[in-house]
């Protein structure tokens, strides 16, 4: 069987974080691109070297060169500009919608069957991008950050309850932005919903420490925002679609009337499998989640309409 292949445009942090997960696992051949010249191929020669002590057969080449692409089963886009201190992710959204809009018409016509991950900040809009310049089918473009986010909400009600994280299932509908809406409700500990297991002010509390989890490690990094987690949460998703996992995950996804809204990528749960988004999960909101949900998908709504796409 012929080995999937998997591009990462932009070779930064996520992008490289990425590519050393695909490659220990050894699940895809890896294209690192950046406009940067020979960082890519300077990181991919030093992953092709750890593959030899991992004993994994993953060729990862680096290249400033889109033909490199071609043939992409999974692309995923990192390129852009990451968020500094006091920056929020709107603030990144011009000059990433210039790199990610480059990079659409990059990638499109050498990877026709490829699905799209979109991480660039503000995630929901790029991918809006990337759908729009490649002119994929919208089910074949996604955006991370409901993982992401996800896993930032459990870490928090694990460490509350002392459990493990993986025991938390946590459910966050919305924009990958401040206005993100994790939902308690459906959040549970071995099926155990959270509202019955924390008190009310502490879920707000953790609520709202999910909410600000990408700025916190921004405050505390400096010069960069967040990298581990959110390259983890990438490869869940690339591996739940190599592998045609039809696995639930939250992901920002092209709505077409569910949750009432249409036209717009914004956190749902889906299933993932080979052909991308193969299902949206259309969850039971009360008043209050669904007025956090209309105003989240509002605020990406604004973003797209800005940049006019
Ligand atoms: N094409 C390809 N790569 C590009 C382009 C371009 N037009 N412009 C910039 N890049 C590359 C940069 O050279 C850099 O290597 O994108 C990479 C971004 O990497 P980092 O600066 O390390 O940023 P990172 O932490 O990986 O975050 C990337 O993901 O989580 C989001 O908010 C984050 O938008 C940011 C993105």
């Amino acid at each position: 069987m012929k080995r999937k292949k998997v591009s990462i445009i932009g070779a930064g942090h996520v992008g490289a974080s990425t590519a050393q997960l695909l490659a220990l696992a050894g699940i895809s051949d890896v294209v690192l691109f950046d406009v940067v010249e020979g960082m890519p191929q300077g990181k991919a020669l030093d992953l092709s070297q750890a593959c030899s002590i991992w004993n994994s057969a993953a060729s990862v080449i680096g290249t400033n060169n889109y033909a490199d692409t071609a043939g992409s089963d999974v692309i995923v886009v990192t390129a852009g500009i990451a968020r500094k201190p006091g920056m929020s992710r709107d603030d990144l959204l011009r000059t990433n919608a210039g790199i990610v809009s480059a990079v659409g018409r990059g990638i499109a016509g050498g990877s026709p069957d490829a699905v799209i991950i979109a991480v660039t900040n503000p995630m929901d809009v790029m991918a809006h991008l990337l759908y729009k310049t490649t002119g994929f089918a919208h089910h074949r473009v996604m955006g991370m950050g409901g993982v992401l986010d996800a896993a930032r909400f459990s870490t928090f009600v694990a460490w509350e309850l002392n459990v493990s994280p993986g025991a938390v299932n946590s459910v966050i509908l919305g924009g990958h932005g401040d206005q993100m809406v994790p939902m308690p409700r459906f959040t549970t500990v071995n099926g155990v919903p959270v509202t019955k297991l924390i008190p009310e002010d502490k879920i707000e509390a953790l609520v709202e420490r999910t909410r600000g989890g990408g700025a916190e490690i921004v405050s505390l990094l400096k010069t960069g925002s967040a990298y581990y987690a959110p390259a983890a949460a990438t490869f869940q998703m690339v591996k739940a679609i190599l592998f045609d996992e039809k696995r639930p995950l939250p992901a920002a996804c092209y709505l077409t009337g569910q949750y009432g809204i249409e036209g717009l990528f914004v956190g749902v749960p889906a299933i993932l499998g080979a052909g991308g988004v193969e299902r949206i999960i259309e969850l039971k909101l009360d008043d209050k989640e669904r007025e956090a949900f209309v105003k989240s998908a509002g605020a990406v709504s604004g973003l797209v309409k800005t940049l006019d796409i």
